[in-house]
C-alpha cells in the first residue's frame, strides 16, 4: 500500500497541486464514466498527515454505523459500507469508533479491537479499502460506565496499555494507524476535562495531571505503531456549557502536549455540556427556539461553529489540524482557502453521497446527493441501532440494492411525485429506463413541500432534498409531467412496459365518536387547502405568511402524538394557538430524532400544551374531545378545532384498474402500504423497487 511515500508540505502551500493520475479518483455517475477535469479546489489538492500522503483534504469523519457482528466482529455489511466510501475517492477513512477494552455498553453493532480474534475481520476491511488506494486508520475508544474519578491508578495504566494494544492490532491488520477518540463519554475526554476530572493524583489534579492519560496514550501508541503509521487525535476544543468547561487555551495547551508526545494530526470537534453536548449540530441548541438566557450564543452558531477554534489550535502547532462538524462544500472550501485549517472532515455528508469527492473532482457537485440534515442517521447512532440514512437508501444496503445498468430499456410510468415516486423514478431512469413520472399536483414532492411549511428550514432541509430531485430527473432525462391526473385511459394509451404506483395512501380518520362535526379537520385537509399556494409561493413564503393566518381556531386539540402531531404543535404554538396533543402510542414523538424530541416535548410543555401519550380517545364533542389517559383517567379538553393526524392505508382502486393493462405494474411507499410511512421510508421504498424494474 503505497499510503506512506513522501508527501507535500503537510500543512500544504496555498497554490493547488494536480492529483497524480494515478491517484485521481474515478467517477461512475448515472451510469456514465465521467472525464475528469483538473481539480481547481483546495479540498482536491493533496496532503501529508505525518506519514500519510491523502490524495485530497476530505476526510471522513469517523461514524459508528452499527453493522459489526453482534460480538463487535467485521461482516460483509461494515466491508461494502466502508468500501462504498472509498470507491468515492475520499482522501483518508477514519473507521467509526472502535473498542479497545471491554465495551460497557453491551454489543450493538460497534467495532471492536481488544482482542486478536479481530485481526482477520480488519485484515479483509484495510484490504477492501487500499484496493481503492485509499488510506484507512481506526478510531480507538473506551466508552466510560463509571466516573472517570472512580477509576484506580492501576487501571489507568491498564486502559493506557490497551489503547497500545489495539493500535498493534491495527497496525498488523493493515490499518494505515489510529484515531484517538477524545470525546464526550470517552475516557480520554473524562480525564481531560476538569467538569469530570477532580481528582488530586497524578492523573488530575491541574493542567499537567488532566492531560496525563492522553499524552500517555500517544506516547504508547506511538511506540507500539512506530513511526510509519498515523496517529490522529479527534478533540474537543472550546466548550460551553459547565463552569469547568475547556477553554480554548486550555485547548492549545493541550493541542502542544499532544504534539509533543507525538500525534501526527489533530481535528478539532464541537462538544461541550448540556445544550452544547451536540454542539457538531449546532442548529439543536436553536430548535425549537434558542435557550433562554443563551439566546446570542445560539443565534450567532455559524455554519461551521468550531471553526475558530480549530484555528486558533493550527496557529501554536505544526502539525495538520482539521475541523469537523456542520460543514458544507462551501464553508470547507473557505476554511482551506484562507489557510485556517488543513484539512476537512465530514461526517452525515458522506453517509448521504460516498461518492461526494469524485463527484467534486469531475466537476459535478451540483450532482451531490445533499444531506438534508434530518438526522435520522444519528438518531440510530443514539438508540444504537443501525444507521440508516434518509437520501441514501444504500447505506448498509450496498450489497442487496444494487443499481445495475436494466437489461432492456423499459418504458416506465411512475404515477405520484412524492418521495416514493422521486426515487423510484430517479432510480430506474439511472439505470437506463426510459422514465414518465405524473402527478395530479402541479408541483414535485407529494406532502414534502407541506412538511417543508410545518417543520421550516432549521433542522431539515427538505426543499434541497425536492431541489436535487428536481436536478437529477432532469439530467437523468425523465419526462415529467404535472397537474396530470393518471387514468385508465391514458395508461392504454401511452401502454408503459410497467408502471409504478407511488400515489400515496388514502387518508384514514379514526372510527370516533363525533369525527365528523365541522369542527374537525386532518392533516390530509390542510394539506388540500394549502396544496395550490404552496406551489405558488413556495414553503419558504408560505412559512412567513402562515404567521398571519393559519385555518385553525384559537384552542386546537391534535389527535396524534408522533413526529408530525409534535411538530403541529410546536408549529400552532408559535402562531399563538393553545394546543393539546392526545397520542395513542405509548411514547410521544415516534419518529422523531431523540435529541430532538427530547428539546421538543419539555418546550411545549413549557408553553402549556399537555401532551398525553397511550391515550384512548372517545369522543369528539361540540365542546372538544373526550379521552382516557394511559392511567384510564377520563379527560377532557375544549378546542374550537380538532386536527387529526390522518393515518393512511393502501389504496387499492388504480392497481386494480391498471394491472390487466400493463405486463408489470409495482407499488411504493404508502401506495404499497408500507409500514414506513416517513419521507425515509418512502425514498427507500422508491429505490428498492427502481432497482428491480
Ligand atoms: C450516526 C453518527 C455516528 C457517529 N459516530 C461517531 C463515532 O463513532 N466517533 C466520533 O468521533 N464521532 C462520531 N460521530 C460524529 C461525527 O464524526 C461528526 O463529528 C459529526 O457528525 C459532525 O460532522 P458532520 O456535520 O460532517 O456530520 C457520529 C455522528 C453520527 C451522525
Ligand atoms: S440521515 Fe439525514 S442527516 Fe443523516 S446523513 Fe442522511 S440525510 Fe444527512
Amino acid at each position: 500500500m503505497g499510503v506512506t511515500a513522501p508527501g507535500p508540505d503537510s500543512r500544504g502551500s496555498t497554490a493547488v497541486q494536480p492529483l497524480s493520475s494515478a491517484r485521481r479518483p474515478c467517477a461512475t455517475l448515472g451510469g456514465e464514466m465521467v472525464e475528469h477535469r483538473p481539480p481547481s479546489s483546495r479540498l482536491l489538492a493533496p496532503i501529508a498527515l505525518g506519514p500519510l500522503r491523502l490524495a485530497n483534504r476530505l476526510v471522513k469523519a469517523a461514524q459508528r454505523l452499527g453493522y459489526a457482528d453482534p460480538d463487535g466482529a467485521v461482516n460483509d455489511r461494515v466491508v461494502a459500507a466502508y468500501e462504498a466510501l472509498a470507491r468515492g475517492g475520499v482522501g483518508l477513512i477514519a473507521i467509526g469508533r472502535c473498542a479497545c477494552d471491554t465495551p460497557t455498553a453491551g454489543p450493538a453493532g460497534g467495532l471492536r479491537l481488544d482482542d486478536d480474534a479481530y485481526l482477520p475481520g480488519m485484515r479483509r476491511l484495510a484490504e477492501a479499502i487500499h484496493a481503492h488506494d485509499v488510506p484507512v486508520v481506526a478510531q480507538l475508544d473506551h466508552v466510560l460506565a463509571e466516573p472517570f474519578d472512580a477509576l484506580a491508578p492501576a487501571r489507568l495504566e491498564q486502559l493506557v496499555e490497551r489503547f497500545a494494544a489495539a493500535a498493534r492490532r491495527a497496525g498488523k491488520a493493515g490499518l494505515d494507524g489510529v484515531e484517538l477518540r477524545a470525546l464526550p463519554d470517552g475516557v480520554l475526554h473524562a480525564s481531560l476535562c476538569a467538569a469530570h476530572n477532580r481528582r488530586q493524583d497524578a492523573w488530575g489534579g491541574d493542567a499537567d495531571g488532566r492531560a496525563r492519560l492522553a499524552t500517555e496514550v500517544v506516547r504508547a501508541v506511538r511506540a507500539a505503531l512506530g513511526p510509519e503509521a498515523a496517529v490522529g487525535v479527534k478533540l474537543v476544543a472550546a466548550e460551553r456549557g459547565h463552569v469547568d468547561a475547556r477553554a480554548r487555551d486550555e485547548a492549545i495547551d493541550l493541542a502542544r502536549r499532544l504534539e509533543a508526545a507525538g500525534a501526527s494530526y489533530l481535528l478539532v470537534s464541537a462538544g461541550g455540556y448540556g445544550v452544547h453536548a451536540g454542539a457538531a449540530w449546532p442548529e439543536l441548541p436553536r430548535y425549537p427556539a434558542p435557550p433562554a438566557g443563551d439566546r446570542a450564543y445560539a443565534a450567532r452558531l455559524p455554519r461551521a461553529a468550531v471553526l475558530p477554534a480549530a484555528e486558533a489550535i493550527r496557529t501554536a502547532v505544526s502539525l495538520p489540524v482539521g475541523v469537523v462538524g456542520h460543514l458544507d462544500l462551501a464553508a470547507a472550501e473557505a476554511a482551506l482557502a484562507k489557510d485556517r485549517v488543513d484539512f476537512v472532515a465530514l461526517g452525515r455528508p458522506l453517509l448521504a453521497d460516498p461518492e461526494l469527492p469524485s463527484k467534486l473532482a469531475a466537476g459535478r457537485a451540483e450532482r451531490i446527493r445533499p444531506c438534508v440534515r434530518c438526522n435520522l442517521c444519528l438518531h440510530a447512532a443514539v438508540i444504537r441501532e443501525p444507521v440508516r440514512c434518509r437520501m441514501n437508501a444504500r447505506l448498509g444496503a450496498e450489497a442487496e440494492l444494487v443499481y445495475a445498468p436494466a437489461e432492456r430499456a423499459k418504458h416506465v410510468m411512475v404515477v405520484g411525485a412524492g418521495p416514493a415516486g422521486l426515487e423510484a423514478a430517479r432510480v430506474a431512469a439511472l439505470r437506463g429506463h426510459h422514465v414518465m413520472l405524473y402527478d395530479k399536483a402541479p408541483g414535485l414532492g407529494g406532502l414534502m413541500p407541506m412538511a417543508a411549511l410545518i417543520k421550516g428550514e432549521a433542522t431539515d432541509d427538505i426543499a434541497g432534498a425536492l431541489d436535487y430531485y428536481a436536478r437529477e430527473l432532469d439530467r437523468l432525462g425523465v419526462e415529467v409531467h404535472l397537474a396530470r391526473e393518471v387514468d385508465v385511459e391514458l395508461v392504454e394509451l401511452l401502454a408503459p412496459d410497467a408502471v409504478v404506483l407511488a400515489t400515496g395512501g388514502v387518508p384514514r380518520l379514526p372510527g370516533v365518536a363525533g369525527i365528523e362535526r365541522a369542527h374537525v379537520t386532518s392533516t390530509a385537509d390542510l394539506h388540500a387547502h394549502a396544496a395550490r399556494y404552496l406551489h405558488l409561493l413556495g414553503s419558504r413564503m408560505m412559512r412567513k405568511l402562515s404567521k398571519l393566518y393559519v385555518p385553525v381556531g384559537k384552542r386546537v386539540a391534535i389527535l396524534g402524538g408522533d413526529l408530525v402531531g409534535l411538530e403541529l404543535a410546536e408549529f400552532f404554538i408559535s402562531r399563538g394557538r393553545e394546543v393539546t396533543v392526545v397520542g395513542e402510542a405509548p411514547e410521544l414523538g415516534a419518529g422523531m430524532p431523540r435529541p430532538w424530541r427530547d428539546r421538543l416535548v419539555p418546550w411545549l410543555s413549557a408553553r402549556g400544551c399537555a401532551c398525553y401519550a397511550g391515550a384512548t380517545c372517545r369522543e369528539v364533542t361540540e365542546a372538544g374531545v373526550l379521552f382516557d389517559s394511559a392511567e384510564g383517567e377520563p379527560h377532557s379538553v375544549d378546542a374550537d378545532t380538532v386536527l387529526v393526524v390522518a393515518q393512511r392505508r393502501e389504496n387499492p382502486a388504480l392497481v386494480s384498474a391498471i394491472a390487466p393493462l400493463v405486463p408489470e405494474v409495482r407499488r411504493v411507499g404508502e401506495a404499497a402500504g408500507g409500514l414506513d410511512p416517513s419521507i425515509m421510508g418512502a425514498i427507500h421504498s422508491g429505490a428498492r423497487v427502481g432497482a428491480r424494474l
